[in-house]
């Protein structure tokens, strides 16, 4: 049984990541358009789990589902049996005979892969703490917007090496772009997620480096990045570490130092004058409503193709045609 699922940006092949940002494109083109034709999600249903606060992908995925014809379950999780010890196995296994998909954000990544490792449809990452592929394809996607294309650009991130900088490492290494993270010393992206980059860099022509110098980073770049600096369940951490962070605030200097129409970026929620200033996230090259707005394109995208790749769910219970049971 062929089971697709979706939980780090490296589960797609280069051309698959791509055949995803066109058809999220066709799909954002065409959005308005009637059609007769039911929907992708026809009949199906997708639940969408929360371990973690969310605005733009709890709202996005339970649109695009809703667009695709389908319908949405949104749980909290901390108001199932999960919140109350019943396993991650167990929950994915009863998910599995009610949905056709199952959206998680999470806590570590392990908890995902056992997630989908018990499930018998697939198993979207919705952010965990190791990454967020689903924002990472939004984001390429805008990028590809402004810029045309994506090979050989240069995108510069600032800020934690967190989940964030990993997708856009990884995603970024697929699409041949060259990813530059100026983080502070002991925040980089994990040495693992960066000898994978690597590695596909070989292949598609990407790169990925590492800096501790924001301006830096920023010189010639196309594209300025940054995320929060205490990730959910960092709270704790946040006055620390907003002043190791300082240093790397996307701020106008940063800007002044990239490409005379490079953009900024940041998936929010973003917070003014930690991060990034309050100038820059408003001004005029940020595109930070176009890469909130994609999620739901690129998540319908996402979810067609994980879906036709997947063989239809093998219930354990036969099904019984209406005929069979009319006296
Ligand atoms: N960018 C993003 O994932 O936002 P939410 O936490 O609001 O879903
Ligand atoms: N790094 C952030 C991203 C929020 C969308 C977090 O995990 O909280």
């Amino acid at each position: 049984m062929t089971i697709r699922h979706f939980l780090l940006d490296t589960d797609l092949t280069p051309g698959e990541q791509s055949a995803i940002l066109d058809a999220a494109d066709h799909i954002k083109a065409t959005r308005r358009v009637r059609s007769t034709e039911p929907g992708p999600l026809a009949g199906r249903s997708v639940a969408l789990l929360f371990e973690k606060p969310s605005t733009r992908t709890r709202m996005s995925f339970d649109v695009a589902v809703a667009e695709l014809g389908g319908h949405c379950v949104v749980v909290d999780a901390a108001t199932t049996q999960l919140g109350r010890g019943e396993s991650i196995e167990d929950t994915a296994a009863v998910f599995s005979r009610y949905v056709d998909a199952i959206v998680v954000r999470t806590f570590a990544q392990d908890r995902l892969e056992r997630m989908a490792a018990a499930a018998s449809v697939p198993v979207v990452n919705a952010l965990s703490d190791h990454a967020h592929p689903c924002q990472a394809l939004a984001d390429l996607q805008t990028i590809r917007e402004r810029r045309g294309s994506l090979a050989g650009l240069t995108l510069a991130y600032f800020g934690d090496g967190n989940n964030v900088a990993h997708s856009l490492v990884l995603a970024g290494a697929l699409a041949g772009m060259r990813v530059r993270v100026a983080s502070p010393p002991g925040y980089e992206p994990f040495e693992q997620v960066l000898r994978q980059a690597a590695r596909i860099g070989l292949v598609t022509g990407g790169a990925v480096s590492v800096t501790h110098d924001a301006l830096a980073a920023a010189s010639g770049a196309d594209v300025l990045y940054t995320d929060v600096w205490a990730s959910m369940g960092q709270d704790a951490e946040a006055d620390s570490r907003s002043l190791v962070f300082q240093p790397y605030q996307l701020d106008e200097k940063v800007v002044e130092a990239a490409g005379a129409d490079a953009i900024v970026m940041h998936c929010l929620p973003a917070h003014r004058g930690l991060e990034i200033t309050g100038s820059v996230l408003d001004g005029p090259r940020s595109v930070v409503l176009d890469q909130a707005e994609n999620r739901l394109h690129a998540q319908k995208a996402l979810l067609a193709f994980l879906l036709e790749r997947t063989d239809p769910i093998s219930r354990s219970s036969p099904r019984v045609l209406a005929a069979e049971v009319t006296p």
